[in-house]
């Protein structure tokens, strides 16, 4: 067990996500709930992970599946009671799992105390807690858009003014220039740490410092001060792991982010890798091919950018992101080989690694048709791109490629009905491929994705070189293989991941023959060839 009073014993460590809508359903409701994740924590426990990050689970109105806040110190009555979640903190403390919460600070929902105060007069003392701006109902202040489709002003009759959401109109945005709003924060962090929450994912922390009348949303001028101050006074104990969401991240700013004399945050989950399927200059939905050396390079800037600088998480999905296995594997015949082999090329670099629910047993994308999306910013792109002149089929084919409710199908846990998530009528589609991909048949099968993912957790325990190791890239330009070593001084790793599923000819470096295998998809290591999606990771003492 690692002792998390340390600093730094993030870099140990593995975290895994939980999106508590879909985890497990307890009392039939259909929905997911926190006695469904305190059933779970032996298998969590058994998989080797040291965190849960947990998705929202306070209360809130669930415009954005709960990343709309309407109480900060309360729990959204379909997931539990706060004797729930207290249960769970020391549920899962017990078996060395650290509770992460989600810190959503970018913004409250609509219905949030706060907001429901500040429509109640431009004098009340909490409106100036939200972002309003003066000016005519038919007059936008700007044409600054917001991220799920539509403008970012919306009008509020109630006071006569514009107020500001980067997000969905039930979203609005925090002023954070007000002391007040930051210290309310604040206070409201101490009580999670009071109930022994371990650390914090912040969502959307690069947007808090906005300055919305020079179309500023993320980045803004006071941004690290705030950070900053944030981290002084909420995030006092050493042992605090804190992970920023910041869309906006490149890697120096990553290494403000996540220097090590730790004023700011352990780390930031920046997203550059993930366009590597992307038009370039385009959006999510804009679909391409996957440029491998593309992704490498990118890898590999971010490794060497942060060595020994800042720190890297480690991430293929979470609950914004489609399936990995369906975007960058293989849906068929070689899903449980090109599930390993992404798991393999992620877990050897270097960072915390991020598994998302599901991720571990090799869960896959779903295919709906459009009036069965749930999600608020899937639905918005279909009528946006619609009136823009697209053709449905291609627009369908974006949402079924990168929406985000691809993440959000409940969780397979066995062949039953409903794959185990529930008795009732899920909230959310069911993936029908559950029968075959679930936990139970791959609790059965000693060669399943979920003992692959256990074993790399294990072996990053073990072996120092996967914490400490530099990055070298190998192969750069080669558009099939993605190879890299990692170094100490007394180690060197070895990592091959095929990522076609084709045979490739790619003969390991001699200096590798006779080493040792730390862990391999085909069950022995390539002979000459790689074969389909096969990975591989080597081992060897430096001096030998
Ligand atoms: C983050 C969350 C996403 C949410 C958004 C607004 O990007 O990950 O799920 O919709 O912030 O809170």
């Amino acid at each position: 067990m690692l002792d998390k009073t340390k600093r730094g014993w993030w870099k140990s460590a593995v975290f895994y996500q939980i999106y508590p809508k879909s985890f497990q359903d307890t009392d039939g409701d259909g929905i997911g709930d926190i006695p469904g994740i305190i059933a779970r924590l032996d298998y969590l426990e058994k998989l080797g992970i040291d965190g849960i990050w947990l998705s929202p689970v306070y209360a809130s109105p669930q415009a954005d599946n709960g990343y709309d806040i309407s109480d900060y110190r309360a729990i959204w009555t379909p997931f539990g009671t706060m004797e729930d979640m207290e249960r769970l903190i020391a549920g899962a403390r017990r078996r060395g799992i650290s509770i992460i919460m989600d810190l959503v600070l970018n913004h409250t929902s609509d219905q949030h105390r706060w907001f429901r105060e500040a429509l109640k007069g431009r004098d009340n003392p909490y409106h100036d807690y939200y972002i309003w701006r003066d000016g005519a109902p038919d007059r936008r202040p700007n044409d600054m858009r917001a991220t799920f489709g539509g403008p970012a002003w919306d009008w509020a009759p109630e006071v006569g003014q514009w107020y500001f959401h980067q997000f969905a109109p039930q979203q609005p945005d925090l002023n954070w220039e007000n002391s007040k709003v930051r210290r309310e924060l604040y206070g409201m962090i101490r009580f999670w740490v009071d109930k022994g929450v371990e650390g914090f994912r912040l969502d959307v922390i690069d947007g808090i410092a906005k300055e919305p009348d020079r179309g500023i949303t993320s980045r803004g001028p006071m941004l690290h001060t705030y950070i900053r101050e944030l981290s002084r006074e909420a995030f006092r104990e050493e042992g605090l792991v804190t992970v920023g969401e910041a869309w906006s991240a490149d890697v120096e700013e990553a290494k403000l982010y996540s220097d090590p004399s730790g004023r700011e945050l352990s780390m930031v989950f920046q997203f550059e890798h993930n366009f590597a399927d992307c038009r370039p200059g385009g959006e999510k939905w804009d679909l391409a091919p996957l440029d491998l050396p593309r992704l490498k390079k990118c890898l590999e800037h971010w490794q060497r950018g942060l060595y020994g600088q800042g720190w890297n998480s480690l991430f293929w999905d979470n609950h914004d992101l489609p399936r990995i296995v369906s975007r960058w594997g293989d849906e068929g015949t070689y899903r449980v080989q090109s599930a390993k082999m992404l798991a393999a090329a992620l877990h050897g670099m270097q960072g915390t690694p991020y598994i998302y629910q599901g991720e571990e047993i090799g869960m896959t994308n779903i295919r709906l048709p459009i009036e069965e999306y749930e999600d608020l910013e899937t639905l918005n792109l279909y009528r946006e791109r619609l009136e823009q002149g697209y053709p449905a089929a291609e627009v369908l084919a974006s949402i079924h490629a990168r929406s985000r409710d691809n993440a959000r199908t409940p969780m397979q846990w066995s062949a039953e009905k409903n794959a185990g998530f529930t008795t009732g009528t899920p909230w959310f589609a069911v993936n029908p491929n559950y029968r075959e991909i679930n936990v139970q048949a791959a609790l059965d099968d000693p060669d399943s994705v979920f003992y692959f993912y256990q074993k790399l957790i294990a072996l990053r325990k073990q072996y120092h070189v996967f914490r400490e190791g530099d990055f070298t890239l190998l192969d750069p330009e080669n558009e099939e293989v993605f190879a890299y070593l990692r170094g100490t001084e007394t180690e060197q790793l070895l990592v091959v991941c095929n990522f076609t599923g084709e045979t490739v000819d790619w003969p390991l470096p001699e200096e590798f023959a006779g080493a040792e295998m730390l862990i391999s998809n085909y069950g022995g290591a390539p002979r000459g060839a790689l074969r389909p999606y096969e990975a591989v990771m080597l081992y060897r003492r430096a001096a030998e």
